[in-house]
């Protein structure tokens, strides 16, 4: 689901044709006094998620309507989806998939077998999809940290964006440097549905004396749904056409007293448009070349804005 031709074609043209930022209509004023009863809303509830449940049952669901579903019994296939969706609610699983299944689970508009079974077959592929996000711990588990910014020689000034609009696709997004702000929209219109910023490093990092990328201060629009994606590319990566490291994270709980922390470890396989590349070698931080954020579907559907005080190593 995440990889199509059309995004490919996209964003090699994108990348081919232009290299400055696109320009997005501003959806937030971090310095409005409005945004914050909106966009720093606390919440003290963490979801209480069973994911890993969800997915087994899923596949217990799919091993048994797939083969009925082959076989032409397309009402058993429904039914079998219907009763595992009705199970999954029960769990607790995060918000946006939660609603998305509700609201299927309701919809008696699907009323002939085959597009019930395949409406809920796609929210169960989108939940099997979905990574648990790394979040800053509310408690400083690891007091012995030092915290390293990006310092403004290291890490240019300017992003540059990449979404999927070029041939069609309209999703946006923008950087506001002094605010540390990125901020759009992605849309699910011609198969995109989502957008970054990366930054090149003008000189290849070495990393390999820290132990990760911290983010501090981080707070970002609806903080138990939206989850945001970082991206780092090493020297292997620029040998491989649009392959990169990235690990999910989110911040549901707004903890502001401390960095979010998320070790090189983390970025344990190279992918290619959302695809794993099977057998490719870890990150190597010792010759890093660029590093990105990125707002994608199926979690950040929509209006999105990200923000923190700072950025850099852990060590
Ligand atoms: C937070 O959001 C809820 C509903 O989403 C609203 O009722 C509440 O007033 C908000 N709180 C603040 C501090 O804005
Ligand atoms: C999730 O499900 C597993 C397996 O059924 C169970 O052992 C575990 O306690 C559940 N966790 C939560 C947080 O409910
Ligand atoms: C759809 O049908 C179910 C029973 O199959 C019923 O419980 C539910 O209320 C109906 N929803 C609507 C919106 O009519
Ligand atoms: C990177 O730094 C480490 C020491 O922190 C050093 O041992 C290593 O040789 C360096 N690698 C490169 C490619 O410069």
């Amino acid at each position: 689901m995440h990889s199509s031709i059309t995004m490919k074609v996209t964003l090699r043209a994108y990348l081919l044709f232009t290299a400055t930022c696109s320009s997005a209509r501003a959806f937030y004023n971090p310095h409005s006094p409005s945004s914050p009863s909106t966009f720093l809303n606390m919440s003290t509830t963490s979801p209480s998620t069973n994911l890993s449940q969800a997915k087994q049952l899923i596949s217990k669901a799919i091993s048994i309507g797939a083969p009925a579903y082959n076989a032409g019994d397309i009402n058993k296939c429904a039914t079998v989806y219907q009763d595992t969706a009705k199970e999954i609610t029960s769990l607790g699983i995060p918000s946006a998939l939660q609603s998305e299944l509700l609201a299927e689970i309701d919809n008696n508009e699907t009323s002939n077998d085959n597009a019930k079974a395949w409406a809920l077959r796609r929210i169960f592929d989108s939940i099997v999809d979905y990574t648990l996000p790394l979040t800053p711990s509310p408690e400083p588990t690891i007091p012995s940290v030092t915290l390293e910014p990006f310092t403004q020689t290291q890490l240019p000034n300017e992003p540059l964006g990449v979404m999927d609009n070029v041939m069609g696709g309209i999703s946006r997004g923008s950087w506001i440097s002094k605010a540390n702000t990125f901020f759009g929209e992605t849309s699910l219109a011609n198969n995109g549905g989502f957008a970054s910023l990366r930054w090149r490093f003008p000189q290849k990092q070495n990393w390999s004396y820290a132990k990760g990328i911290y983010i501090k201060g981080l707070r970002h629009s609806k903080p138990m749904e939206h989850t945001f994606r970082i991206i780092l590319k090493d020297d292997n990566c620029e040998r491989v056409r649009l392959a990169n490291y990235k690990v999910v994270f989110a911040n549901p709980d707004q903890v502001q007293d401390q960095p979010l922390l998320i070790p090189f470890t983390e970025f344990d396989q190279m992918e290619q448009m959302g695809n794993s590349l099977v057998g490719s070698p870890s990150f190597n931080p010792m010759v890093v070349t660029e590093i990105g954020i990125m707002a994608i579907k199926p979690t950040v559907v929509g209006e999105f804005q990200l923000e923190f005080e700072e950025w850099g190593l852990y060590v």
